[in-house]
């Protein structure tokens, strides 16, 4: 498939050398760390514990001496707490659902909502985005910031949006068909959903008006990218984001390398640590992503640690821009079985090797006296037969032994029978006693 680029101004800033964007970070860094320490009195505190005060940031490298900002920092100071501005110039509120506890909330200025669509409108360009496009958007809308989030980004790109939202699937299908879009906003394991719907009405998902898959909001293999592309007939990049820094829009892939996302470095402050010990990583190497907000006033972040697993790498496409490597887990999300770390995205990888498995897939952790087990449950492909699971079966076991190096349990379940999302997928089902 032919890359297709897009045909609308990018931003001055974009194509700005490396030394004006980090000449402009480091203005924005000193704004951020004060605004911070001036209005927030968790910040505030928290700095003034750690003994340290934004005038001691001459340099970039100065972040490194300030605290981490954690979840359990925005838990602790629930609901608005961590804002730091009053509630009158509070525009607008989201939060995260969260499996457990309270919800993380964060709040935006007018001013953010506008910082966060300028990225968002950014992000889509990159993808590929033309004149003209219809941008049908699956991403919930409501406090989850992916709906709302994409929506307005749309709209600044001067496109038109689709306000979809997640669910009603067999809807979703009849109005792809009807309205005709160029671009989908979507998870990609509800894309799959998707997919199989449009399958299942006898519509070949390939044959649709889509041309790009902008996908995110959970991890997903390089893997899955092939195979969404080949069965949706579109081309597929990655974006990124999470609400305590802004929402999705932190980071996006651009189209004529995807090569992972590149980071908005304008706004969003990237560092990689070792999560370990909290030192900072130079570029290139393996550690925990953390942010640091440059511009944001509702709810400025230092040093956010996204708990994000992936590495810094050079810019390309933007070359000013550094990128970061495709996300493929999370400190929270890796399974310790029998001593050996798993992430569930090295399941799908070796999932979508076997021609006769869908990639709709769970990993069920449970207690077997004093050992972990691990089962993985995964479908059987559109139309495959039955007979043949059983040699999936036995194939999926002993790559996943050869491979990661534990023995997991298969369970080959018919299609539709894993639970699916109209959202972000669950991929692992922990049934161990707490
Ligand atoms: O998921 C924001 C978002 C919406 C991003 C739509 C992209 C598209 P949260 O609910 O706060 O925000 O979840 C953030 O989701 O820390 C990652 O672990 C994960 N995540 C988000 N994007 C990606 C991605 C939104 N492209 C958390 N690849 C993050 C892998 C991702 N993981």
């Amino acid at each position: 498939m032919s890359t297709r680029l897009t045909d609308l101004p990018l931003e001055p800033i974009e194509t700005a050398s490396r030394q004006e964007l980090l000449a402009l970070q480091l203005d924005r860094l000193k704004w951020s760390l004060r605004h911070a320490y001036e209005h927030s009195p968790v910040y505030r505190r928290k700095f003034d514990e750690a003994g340290v005060h934004p005038d001691q940031l001459q340099s970039l490298a100065d972040l490194a001496r300030f605290p981490f900002t954690t979840k359990k920092d925005l838990r602790d100071n629930y609901p608005f707490g961590m804002f730091a501005v009053p509630q009158d110039r509070i525009a607008r509120i989201h939060a995260s659902s969260g499996t457990t506890g309270k919800p993380t909330v964060v709040g935006y200025t007018l001013r953010d909502i506008e910082t966060w669509a300028t990225v968002m409108a950014r992000s889509i360009r990159a993808s590929g985005a033309r004149r003209g496009d219809k941008v049908h958007v699956s991403y919930g809308y409501g406090l989850f910031t992916g709906g709302l989030g994409a929506h307005y980004g749309v709209e600044k790109a001067g496109l038109t949006a689709i306000p979809f939202g997640g669910g009603q699937t067999e809807r979703q299908v009849q109005l792809i068909q009807d309205f005709k879009p160029e671009i989908i906003m979507i998870t990609p394991s509800y894309m799959l959903a998707i997919a199989d719907e449009f399958e299942r009405q006898g519509i070949d998902p390939a044959s649709t008006s889509l041309k790009i898959g902008i996908f995110g909001a959970e991890p997903w293999t390089p893997e899955m990218r092939l195979a969404i592309e080949k069965r949706m007939g579109i081309s597929a990049v990655d974006i990124y984001g999470l609400s305590e820094v802004m929402g999705p829009g932190v980071a996006n892939e651009c189209a004529e390398t995807k090569d992972g996302p590149t980071i908005w470095e304008d706004h969003f402050y990237p560092e990689i640590i070792d999560p370990d010990t909290g030192e900072v990583l130079p570029d290139g190497e393996f550690g925990e992503l953390v942010f640091t907000s440059l511009t944001k006033e509702a709810m400025p972040v230092v040093r956010y640690r996204t708990r994000d697993l992936t590495r810094l790498l050079p810019g390309t496409a933007r070359a000013a821009f550094r990128r970061m490597e495709k996300i493929t887990g999370r400190t929270d999300d890796m399974m310790i079985v029998r001593g050996v770390n798993v992430f569930p995205s090295q399941i799908e990888e070796l999932i979508l090797k076997h021609a006769e498995l869908a990639p709709h897939y769970q990993c069920v952790l449970e207690k077997e006296g004093p050992l972990d087990t691990l089962t993985v449950r995964v479908e059987c492909a559109h139309g495959a037969d039955p007979s043949i699971a059983g040699k999936a079966q036995a194939g999926l076991a002993h790559d996943i032994k050869a491979y990661i190096g534990v023995t997991a349990g298969i369970e080959i379940l018919p299609e539709g029978g894993v639970e699916r999302s109209v959202g972000k997928a669950r991929r692992i089902v922990d049934h161990r006693p707490r």
